[in-house]
């Protein structure tokens, strides 16, 4: 009998060293674009109970009715894997009384995994990750504009080239509900033409028809009124400040009336980046405003914005793009000995320079000279550092760059001083 092969699960990827630096370096960037706004950072548990998603992020939407990953735990508690950061975020925030004073401002940032049981393809999986930012305590367009400005900031950052920054606003609670009740009289006379699954969301979520992928709902959707045209003056002038704040940023937007986005939470400013080499899964990231929910959650009244940017979308474009990160890794010194003795050296002299603060490595495993060697240059060393027993005798070792092919000999107390200019 032959046992089955084990394999990762459908929709998840593993993430193997020699992808980990690029990993590595766009989680250092988004912190360090985050830290440049003053946002903080915040790590909330991957589970919460699934109360939290289903007040939170809504009944109605897909993600709650078909996405999640619910489960109960030995003690019969419903735990729900998180399928994004916001609701957790949020919860935190009112637990640990963050949002409790007057006029209490925080902002955080968060980077860490999402579980969605969607359709795997390409830029869409089981297991997804984000970087995103949560603003509290400000209701002023600025924040929106803030946010915004920090996610295109965060792209600029890693190299990210073609990209489209979409908006639109649904407005507040009651323009919200206004704009649901046009859309809704638009579309119930075209129940015919449109797809399945519009059909069954006309009463539940028919914003949702908006973004339908599907050739019959777009054809019907094309004409169909738009959010603005509901808007409350208050909402308008929002939206239009926001419009005008990125204008004076010089970045480039465009009004998106149809944008609609998977969360009930939304009120105001949505928005969604784009970018090219992604295919159908597109969007980069996307937020909004979310001035209900804090309250919704138990909390007291307090606005929110804040954006998530899927990062396996963003290595994905990169690729696509040919942009190379900047690697993170520091040059790699390799020493290299010959015989017994200068192999118990060579391991004394590893530690002595790790603790300078270089990245070392060497062969513990007693290959020849030649193999030694080898084996530097598939590990990509910049630098190997060879000696014998003849060098241990002289206190010095032999330094060779392998770029240039270049080789001197070094006294052993000039080392260290000597590694940064050859590496
Ligand atoms: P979201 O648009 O659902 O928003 O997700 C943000 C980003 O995560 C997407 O634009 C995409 O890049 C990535 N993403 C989502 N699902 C997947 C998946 N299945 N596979 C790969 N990547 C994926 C949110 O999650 C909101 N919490 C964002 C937010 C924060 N709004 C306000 N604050």
């Amino acid at each position: 009998m032959s046992l089955q092969k084990l394999q990762a699960p459908k929709g998840t990827l593993d993430t193997l060293p020699v992808d980990s630096g690029k990993w590595q370096a766009i989680e250092r960037l988004a912190r360090e674009i985050a830290a440049s706004f003053n946002f903080k950072e915040i790590r909330t548990p991957v589970f919460e109970h699934s109360e939290l998603f289903h007040r939170g992020v809504g009944e109605t939407s897909d993600m709650v009715k078909k996405e999640t990953y619910d489960f109960k735990d030995r003690g019969d508690r419903s735990l729900t894997l998180r399928p994004e950061g916001t609701a957790g975020v949020v919860r935190a925030m009112i637990e640990h009384g963050m949002l409790n004073d007057q006029g209490a401002r925080a902002k955080v940032f968060y980077i860490g995994p999402n579980f969605r049981y969607e359709r795997p393809q390409k830029g869409r999986y089981h297991i997804h990750h984000q970087f995103g930012v949560e603003a509290f305590g400000v209701a002023e367009p600025e924040q929106d504009v803030e946010c915004m400005l920090l996610q295109l900031a965060f792209y600029r950052a890693v190299g990210l080239k073609d990209l489209s920054l979409r908006i639109n606003s649904l407005g507040d609670r009651e323009s919200k509900q206004r704009y649901r009740d046009a859309l809704v009289a638009y579309l119930r006379p075209r129940w015919n033409d449109l797809g399945n699954d519009s059909r069954n969301r006309l009463s539940d979520n028919p914003l949702r028809i908006l973004d339908s992928k599907e050739q019959r709902d777009i054809n019907v959707v094309a004409t169909a009124p738009s959010a603005r045209d509901s808007l409350s003056p208050r909402s308008l002038a929002h939206i239009e400040r926001v419009e005008m704040l990125l204008e004076r940023a010089g970045a480039a937007f465009e009004i998106d009336n149809h944008l609609v986005r998977g969360f009930d939470y939304y009120t105001d400013t949505l928005w969604e980046v784009t970018a090219s080499g992604l295919g159908s899964q597109s969007a980069v990231g996307g937020g909004g405003r979310y001035d209900n929910l804090v309250e919704q959650l138990g909390g007291r009244p307090t606005p929110g914005v804040g954006f998530g940017s899927g990062l396996e979308r963003l290595l994905l474009a990169l690729e696509a793009q040919q942009v190379t990160l900047p690697d993170d890794a520091k040059p790699l010194i390799w020493i290299a000995y010959h015989g017994d003795t200068a192999k118990a050296e060579a391991l004394s002299l590893a530690r002595e320079l790790r603790d300078t603060g270089l990245r070392v490595d060497l062969d513990v495993s007693g290959r020849g000279m030649k193999a030694q060697f080898k084996m530097a240059d598939r590990e990509g060393a910049s630098v190997v550092v060879t000696l014998g027993e003849d060098e241990i005798a002289k206190q010095v070792v032999q330094v060779k760059t392998l770029a240039t092919g270049d080789q001197k000999t070094v006294g052993r107390a000039e080392l260290r001083a000597s590694l940064p200019s050859v590496a």
